[in-house]
């Protein structure tokens, strides 16, 4: 059995390597990210998200209606589009069936201003039963974004309380489609056509649940219709509580060119490692006409076929594949000169080892530990006192604004943990395990035992979260937040 002393062991042996380019990946294209968008002024965008209980017969439920918790009626994953510099004013109603079911509206990725950045207690009240918030915000960067609530995420995203938000403005040429695949499992007995617990002890202690039944837009393996022989841009939002996923493609060129919305030079795609809360976008040359190309989890231990695409109408494009690049983020560049050091341990606490190590984890010796609190997960040995957000601890940090920061990773646990910051987006700058061209993220995957630097500059004021994104991780403790000021 490993134990926490062995990985402590084992870690620290291995030093950051891994300088990050792109120079190997890039060789194939010859286009280089266009200059940033600037925001202009646009359009007031407004919408209401009614968030409410709704039976919804999803195609992967197999003519099962499930009570969905849902942000509108109608076509599900609800989807919000602006252009860049358009101002989105969005009313939360919140009607969820449950006395005390608060809720609240995280704008995941986007470098908001805080007080919209909708996590409860943290920077706004929790909108309860009956009660409606109005968040209002010009989002300053274009790409692929989600939103979701902050609070009983476990099952509220697990019952389908998210909505998609797209920024457009950062193409240099246009594509020949554009399609959102929102990637997740559900939490379903199949048979009785009922939820299943979306926490569970055992899950929580070890990698999280994980739901039987795969979907991309709620669809079990979809066949979606692209442009033969187009540059079709796919935007894959990873929005599962639980699974991580290595994103590969069969049958057609493709390649990858912006990680959590933010763009960098293309690079062909091979196999792309997208945790809970991670999105890609990717460009494929679709296939000739009648010919097929497969979206596939190359995941161990099979390959699971996610969407396969069907090539439609005369071929668009005759030129070899070089994709056209997006256009730059306007992310801060840090100054590594004088960034300061910050170091974070991410392992699991005691209780949460003996519950991982225990063969039956809702079993005896439970109530023994005292895990009422079910704190299974640390951020340098601090957990998050609770489940919500309700008891706020003290910061992990407390940054100064306008200053460069170097965060040093390390994933002290057998698991993997995607982990998300609030309100900034870092530079991925090194890591020991991984060969990823330098990019942006807002959501690192960290994996077992890896080590890894992001830096950035903390230059956006307020309290911002800093948590695991395997939402059963983030709520048994690995949560805590930045105070930039
Ligand atoms: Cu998408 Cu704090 O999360
Ligand atoms: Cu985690």
């Amino acid at each position: 059995m490993l134990t926490r002393r062995r990985f402590v062991a084992s870690a620290t042996t291995v030093l950051v390597g891994a300088e990050l380019t792109g120079a190997l990946a890039q060789a194939r294209y010859s286009r280089k990210p266009g200059v940033a968008a600037e925001p202009s002024a646009g359009k007031t965008v407004a919408v209401r998200l009614d968030a409410a209980e709704r039976p919804v017969a999803l195609p992967c439920f197999g003519g099962h209606a499930l009570p969905l918790w849902t942000f509108a009626d109608g076509e599900w994953p609800p989807l919000i589009r602006l252009n860049l510099g358009d101002r989105l004013e969005a009313t939360l109603e919140n009607h969820l069936p449950r006395a005390q079911e608060s809720s609240s509206v995280h704008w995941h990725g986007l470098r908001l201003p805080n007080d919209q950045d909708g996590v409860p207690f943290l920077v706004q009240p929790p909108v309860q039963p009956g009660e409606t918030f109005r968040y209002g915000f010009t989002p300053p960067d274009p790409g692929t974004f989600f939103f979701h609530t902050h609070c009983n995420t476990a099952e509220h995203l697990g019952r389908g309380l998210v909505g998609v938000l797209i920024i457009d403005g950062d193409i240099t040429e246009p594509y020949d489609a554009d399609r959102v695949l929102l990637l997740r499992d559900w939490q379903v007995d199949i048979e009785s056509g009922r939820f299943n617990p979306f926490f569970t002890l055992r899950g929580a202690a070890r990698s999280g649940t994980y739901g039987p039944l795969r979907s991309v837009n709620g669809t079990v393996n979809p066949q979606l219709a692209l442009p033969a022989s187009g540059d079709c841009r796919l935007r894959l939002i990873n929005t599962d509580t639980t699974r991580i996923m290595q994103i590969g493609v069969q049958g057609a060129d493709a390649a990858i060119i912006a990680v959590d919305g933010m763009a960098l030079p293309p690079f062909p795609l091979a196999s792309w490692t997208l945790g809970p809360g991670m999105r890609v976008d990717i460009v494929l040359r679709a296939p000739g006409e009648g010919r097929i190309a497969r979206l596939i989890d190359q995941s161990p231990p099979g390959h699971v076929e996610l969407a396969h695409f069907i090539g439609q109408g005369v071929a668009r494009r005759m030129t070899a594949f070089d994709p056209a690049p997006l256009r730059a983020a306007r992310i801060a560049e840090p100054d590594m000169k004088s960034a300061e050091r910050l170091n974070f341990v991410f392992q699991s606490s005691e209780s949460g080892q003996f519950i991982g190590d225990a063969s039956d984890a809702q079993g005896a010796g439970i109530g023994a530990l005292c895990l009422s609190q079910k704190q299974f997960w640390t951020i340098n040995d601090r957990a998050w006192p609770d489940r919500d957000h309700a008891r706020l601890p003290a910061p992990l940090a407390v940054l100064r604004r306008g200053r460069s920061y170097l965060l040093s990773l390390k994933n002290d646990s057998p698991f993997a943990h995607p982990i998300h910051i609030h309100g900034h987006s870092f530079k991925l700058l090194r890591s020991n395990q991984q060969k990823t061209p330098q990019h942006h993220a807002d959501t690192l995957l960290l994996l077992p035992q890896e080590r890894a630097e992001v830096a950035f500059v903390a230059d956006n004021p307020g309290d911002w979260m800093f948590h695991c994104h395997i939402i059963e991780h983030q709520e048994s403790g690995m949560m805590g937040y930045f105070r930039v000021s």
